[in-house]
């Protein structure tokens, strides 16, 4: 019988990171959540908080305020530290102050032995999660960034109440960087096993006619649409790293669109960015190849580019 307990450790507890915790707690994820943060005060309050909330939750939990030492057995670790965010509305400028506080956030965890999975939320989230690749050695698999699952749900939120649908019933991809160069699949898009276009052309009483640019243009933009008036994003974003937490966790073999090192799929190799991707205990267990239109690889290829053109800045 195996009894070994599960444990998750957060680092970085702000908005993002609290709610990614309270998230875990509601799902009852895990048997252990350890805290990090620089305030470490901060981080035991919050502890002490979820610890009352377990008390009405389907599994018990011990949620504690820790520090890189309790990192040594931890299963997953979700990484939501960064500089504080500023309002230039470009997730790309806050890569020089981030990458210092990556650095010796991720050196410190390697040193307690860590050997479990990365998810890594902080942004510029894809240069991030290949930044953590680098400085961990750990293999590609183990480290993976939320990307655009959260994108994802937010395209297929617009669909869905575009059609009065509920958005589980469609199933379409961002793909690329979070970030202003990604792009949507739609030569993929279905609604309920239906093609989208046929959707839309069959439906044109109810929804009129679809403009898909402007539902990419909106999905692209729906962070800073909450970020500019709530301050920051984290319902959202912690709900879809819950998912992929929970689909390592569990070895649900779920597809996220993840940021994944890629390895000659779609074409490219040596950049971390957001394909469909099929998780695991193992973590990114394998990355799936969509059939993408020539424009769509195109524009994946033109959301590479950008990425990678930052790839100097993670030298040092
Ligand atoms: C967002 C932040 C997490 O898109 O980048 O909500």
């Amino acid at each position: 019988m195996n009894l070994k307990s599960t444990k998750v450790v957060i680092i970085g507890v702000g908005n993002v990171g609290a709610t990614c915790a309270y998230t875990i707690v509601n799902m009852g994820l895990c048997d252990q959540l350890c805290l990090i943060d620089m305030n470490k005060e901060k981080a035991i309050g919050e502890a002490m908080d979820l610890t009352h909330a377990v008390h009405f939750m389907n599994r018990n939990m011990q949620v504690y305020a820790g520090g890189y030492s309790d990192c040594s057995d931890a299963d997953a670790i979700i990484v939501t530290a960064s500089a504080p965010m500023d309002t230039s509305n470009d997730r790309l400028t806050w890569l020089a102050p981030s990458k210092k506080v990556m650095k010796s956030i991720v050196s410190s965890v390697m040193a307690s032995g860590f050997s479990g999975i990365f998810i890594v939320v902080s942004n510029p989230v894809d240069l991030m999660t290949y930044y953590i690749q680098k400085l961990s050695g750990l293999p590609e698999r183990q480290v993976i960034g939320s990307g655009t699952t959260l994108d994802t749900a937010r395209l297929c939120c617009e669909i869905g109440s575009l059609f009065e649908l509920n958005s589980k019933s469609v199933s379409a991809y961002v793909m690329g960087e979070h970030g202003d160069s990604e792009m949507v699949a739609w030569s993929t898009a279905t609604v309920g096993g239906k093609q989208l276009r046929d959707v839309m052309e069959d439906n044109r009483s109810r929804a009129g006619d679809v403009d898909l640019d402007r539902l990419q243009e909106q999905t692209k933009k729906a962070g800073w649409e909450i970020f500019n008036r709530k301050h920051n994003t984290s319902y959202g974003i912690a709900a879809s790293t819950c998912a992929i937490l929970k689909s390592i966790l569990l070895n649900e073999n779920r597809i996220y669109p993840v940021s994944v090192m890629l390895r000659g799929q779609y074409g490219l190799t040596g950049v971390c960015l957001s394909v469909p991707t099929i998780l695991d205990r193992t973590g990114a267990k394998e990355i799936v190849e969509i059939r993408l239109a020539k424009g769509e690889s195109k524009n994946l290829k033109r959301s590479a580019d950008v990425v990678r053109s930052c790839y100097d800045l993670l030298e040092d």
